[in-house]
């Protein structure tokens, strides 16, 4: 049925005024909505989702001698501090070590400190595991000391332990430490310290490497997840995991945009001193510590599947191998899903990954072939080609997803799904919410990949804040995107997967707005469109019910799923309009309607967003319906609604 719209003036203002929309609800499924439909798209972890409290804590990447290279790293007391290429390093993968000269003539504690990733919480509940490797470069006499801690940056020692070390020791020797709070901090403006008494060993010199400080993880893992981060992304409910990229899978521009530089999953993987480390694509170094086997454990531990990229001979600036050289890479692809998923007697990375303590294989249904690949078009036709019929032929089991979006004729063989990325205005999103409706329904299935509203100005959606570019989500923005998404549900016949992105941001260091999630080192802030998203994924029903259609192009939205198990009935309305709007539900097919249902609600003014100064300014609300064969739900304005009746 079609709205009636009534003009009413009023004071001089003219209003529009839609009378109730009546939606009437098939109670037969039309099809069902995959288990994978909502879920989480990632790049990296260093400093967020991985634990790892210290910033550049073993020189990965850096130039030695440099100021750079001691990124994060402050000397105490005038200790000397350097970060050279050690003739002798701990392992090949790390060439780098971090030199420490006490002065002649020093006294009292000289050392060095590490600030973290903007600051390091300090919880007097939590036993921190910190360790290094040391090494002195000339054997000497000296005997003595290092004290390992926490403290406040105005220097207030929170944790210490010490630990003797001798000057003979000449070979990479590791020391762990514990270290137990004796009080929690009272912010984030605290600091990693190991110091050595300066007049006991004025003039030695001590070489580092490899620095690590952890506090409890994600399940207890260790080289874990970080507790709040990791407990906020399960909190979604999501059902699957893109990773390692995004951009983050290519190379570096900041690197010569060279082969070299891609994600390769053999240098993530086994002992920490074994990993190199790479600039990523956003510009920072990526320990490489949350590597293939820590990310595949943390999607066991959290409930979800991965959806993992294999690199695919097209790096970010511009450079496409030619056909004839791409063999290694598909051999290194074959290498890296074989790690995942193969049989540890059949081949040597899924013996690998077995002798890591995975034997048996993880989940792996869907693997993406490059990222963007639209970018490079005319060459992704043959590398499309080579690796896909590789990597099928090997993997019959797996749906290979290309990456040139949707309308891409040229491939061959024809893609079984495509990952479809948009980053749009609020607008967009709700005028685009049956952008699948018109598909064809030809086998061929879609990855939602990344998507968000990112800015309110359509002439400039890749601009600066002036230019509408949204630094954190808002309700407009949450309520646009959740108009898409019934887009989604209702076409999730077609539609397999799909997750916002970016995911997470560092609020001291973010190379793009807005994201999912934001954290500092000590909270996390969820996003308006982090609870659209947690709304549709708890609430996602296993079959689609078809309804009265909305209106194209407009600003109200419905879907309407079941589970088949429990009956549970989940209307979900979307208003990204800036008025109320109501809408009659006819459930009359069913034989019983629950006579109350529960309303859980998210909405607030257009510009209202959860930001470090105000992270709970939304929150979604639940109270009880009055529901029924028939029930009139008026939508705010700027809304994602789920109401919830049980029927039969
Ligand atoms: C991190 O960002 C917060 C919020 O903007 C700010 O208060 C804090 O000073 C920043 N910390 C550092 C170390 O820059
Ligand atoms: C910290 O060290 C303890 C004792 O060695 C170990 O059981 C625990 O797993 C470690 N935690 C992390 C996060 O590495
Ligand atoms: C990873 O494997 C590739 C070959 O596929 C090899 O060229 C590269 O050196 C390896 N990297 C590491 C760090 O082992
Ligand atoms: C299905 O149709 C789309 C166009 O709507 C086309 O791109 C795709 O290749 C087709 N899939 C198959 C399996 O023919």
């Amino acid at each position: 049925m079609k709205p009636y719209l009534a003009i009413v003036a009023s004071f001089g203002v003219l209003m529009a005024r839609t009378l109730a929309v009546t939606v009437t609800v098939s109670k037969t499924a039309s099809h069902s909505v995959p288990s994978t439909l909502f879920g989480q798209m990632f790049e990296s972890g260093d400093g967020g989702l991985y634990a790892e409290l210290l910033q550049n804590r073993a020189f990965q990447q850096v130039t030695p001698n440099t100021a750079a290279a001691l990124n994060a790293w402050h000397p105490i007391n005038n200790a000397k501090l350097t970060v050279i290429a050690d003739s002798n390093p701990v392992s090949n993968a790390l060439p780098n070590s971090l030199q420490f000269s006490v002065p002649s003539g020093a006294s009292g504690p000289v050392g060095f400190s590490n600030e973290g990733f903007w600051g390091i919480k300090v919880d007097s509940s939590w036993t921190y595991n910190a360790s290094f490797f040391f090494r002195f470069p000339t054997s000497s006499s000296f005997s003595g000391a290092l004290t390992v801690g926490l403290q406040t940056n105005s220097g207030k020692v929170l944790a210490q332990s010490t630990t003797q070390i001798h000057g003979s020791t000449t070979r990479w020797t590791q020391v762990s430490v514990p270290l137990r709070p004796t009080a929690s901090a009272s912010d984030v403006n605290n600091n990693f310290f190991i110091t050595i008494d300066g007049a006991a060993a004025a003039g030695q010199t001590i070489n580092f490497a490899m620095f690590s400080l952890f506090p409890p993880t994600f399940k207890n893992r260790p080289n874990g997840m970080r507790v709040d981060i990791a407990e906020t992304l399960v909190e979604m409910g999501p059902a699957f995991f893109r990773f390692p990229g995004g951009n983050n899978l290519l190379n570096t521009p900041f690197q010569g945009q060279t082969t070299a530089t891609r994600w390769q999953w053999n240098a993530t993987v086994g002992p920490l001193v074994d990993r190199p480390g790479r600039v990523g694509d956003w510009g920072y170094v990526n320990t490489d510590g949350l590597g293939l086997l820590e990310y595949l454990q943390f999607f066991e531990d959290a409930g979800m599947e991965p959806i993992m990229a294999v690199w695919a001979g097209y790096s970010l600036g511009g450079t496409s191998l030619p056909e004839n050289q791409l063999a290694p890479y598909i051999q290194q692809a074959k290498d890296q899903i074989n790690f995942v998923i193969g049989d540890p007697a059949q081949s040597a990375p899924a013996a690998l990954r077995a002798s890591l303590g995975h034997p048996e294989p993880f989940k792996l249904r869907f693997v993406e072939v490059g990222n963007e690949d639209f970018f490079a078009a005319n060459t992704y036709t043959y590398r499309w080609t080579d690796f896909v019929s590789a990597l099928q032929a090997e993997f019959p089991q797996i749906r290979f997803i290309a990456t040139t979006d949707a309308w891409d004729p040229t491939l061959s063989p024809v893609p079984q799904s495509y990952d479809v990325h948009v980053y749009q205005t609020p607008t967009w999103f709700f005028q685009n919410a049956f952008y699948y409706d018109d598909f064809q329904r030809n086998g061929t299935t879609y990855f939602e990949g990344e998507y968000a509203a990112i800015s309110t100005n359509a002439n400039d959606i890749f601009g600066t804040p002036a230019d509408g570019r949204l630094t954190f989500p808002t309700m407009q923005s949450a309520s646009g995107e959740a108009a898409f998404m019934t887009g989604l549900e209702r076409n999730s016949d077609i539609v397999f997967a799909a997750s916002y992105a970016p995911l997470l941001q560092h609020v001291n260091s973010t190379q793009w707005t807005p994201d999912l999630i934001s954290f500092d080192a000590g909270s996390v802030i969820k996003s308006t469109s982090f609870y659209a998203q947690k709304l549709f994924a708890l609430n996602r029903g296993d079959q689609y019910l078809a309804s009265t259609l909305p209106t194209r192009g407009g600003t109200l939205h419905w879907s309407v799923t079941r589970s088949s198990s429990s009956g549970q009935t989940f209307i979900k309305v979307a208003n990204a309009g800036s008025s109320a709007e109501s809408i009659t539900f006819e459930l009359t097919q069913f034989s019983s309607v629950s006579s109350t249902g529960t309303l859980q609600q998210l909405t607030g003014s257009e510009t209202a967003s959860n930001t470090p100064d105000a992270p709970e300014t939304i929150l979604p609300k639940t109270s009880s319906i009055t529901t029924g064969k028939t029930f009139t739900f008026s939508a705010p304005a700027f809304s994602v609604n789920v109401i919830t009746v049980t029927t039969h």
